[in-house]
């Protein structure tokens, strides 16, 4: 069989939580190598349950193929590999007793060496301007500072697939502008749930609408994004 070109196939998925809200209904994605989609729609929509599918923390009826393998129970960990998932709340996110340990904890994970590891590190950490952190908390760390490790522990392996859920949420200014360089600078397929608009102007030419669940609209970000009354209707 022939290999999937594209990096994230979805079909038929459907969501329910055990409280019996129904999350994700019906949604059929395809994103292409190096594709950068923009997940935008109002709160409540799905953005971030739609993510945390992608490398297999949630797992609904249909099916997620992630670079050609369909996720299962057996591809799994190879797929977690590929796929760097920040969180919409870094709390969900940051575990480790310091900033280093939960930085490197995905280098680790790759089997990286010793000095390998310290070497990415240090690299994620001045790429987020965190470097003098390293030896502090997490959870001492103001909400900009975690969300800046949390996107500091997916630098630090060579993800094929970032799956960021409101990236530049409580970053300054700054530091949300680096964060536009940054992503922009990647060849890595990117798929960003945001209510940052400008964000996806600036990085995504791809846009995905969800409301209630459902897709309601893809296309252009710039012909979406310039429909304003399409945006009212969709709560944007
Ligand atoms: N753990 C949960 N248990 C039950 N329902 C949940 C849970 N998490 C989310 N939901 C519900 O699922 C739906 C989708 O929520 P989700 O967090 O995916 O939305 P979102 O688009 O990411 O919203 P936001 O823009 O606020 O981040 C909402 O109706 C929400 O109330
Ligand atoms: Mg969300």
């Amino acid at each position: 069989m022939a290999a999937s070109p594209l990096d994230i196939e979805i079909t038929g998925l459907s969501f329910r939580y055990p409280d019996g809200t129904l999350a994700l209904d019906g949604i059929d994605l395809a994103v292409p190598r190096a594709g950068r989609i923009a997940l935008i729609g109002p709160n409540g929509a799905g953005k971030s349950t739609l993510m945390l599918h992608l490398n297999g923390l949630l797992h609904g009826d249909g099916t997620v193929k992630i670079l050609g393998q369909e996720l299962t129970d057996s591809t799994l960990p190879g797929i977690r590999r590929q796929v760097g998932l920040v969180f919409q709340s870094p709390d969900d996110q940051l575990f480790m007793p310091t900033v280093f340990d939960e930085v490197a904890y995905a280098a680790v994970n790759a089997g990286y060496d010793e000095e390998t590891v310290r070497t990415r590190v240090a690299e994620a950490l001045a790429t987020v301007a965190m470097s003098e952190y390293a030896d502090k908390h997490p959870i001492n760390l103001s909400i900009g500072q975690k969300k800046r490790i949390a996107i500091a522990s997916v630098l630090v392996t060579e993800n094929r697939i970032l799956v960021l859920d409101e990236p530049s949420a409580g970053l300054d200014p700054a530091g949300r502008r680096a964060l536009i360089s940054l992503l922009d600078s990647f060849s890595a397929t990117l798929v960003i749930a945001t209510h940052d608009l400008e964000l996806v102007h600036r990085l995504c030419p791809e846009a995905v609408v969800l409301k209630a669940g459902s897709i309601i609209r893809t296309g252009p970000t710039a012909e979406i994004l310039a429909d304003t009354d399409f945006l009212t209707s969709a709560g944007l």
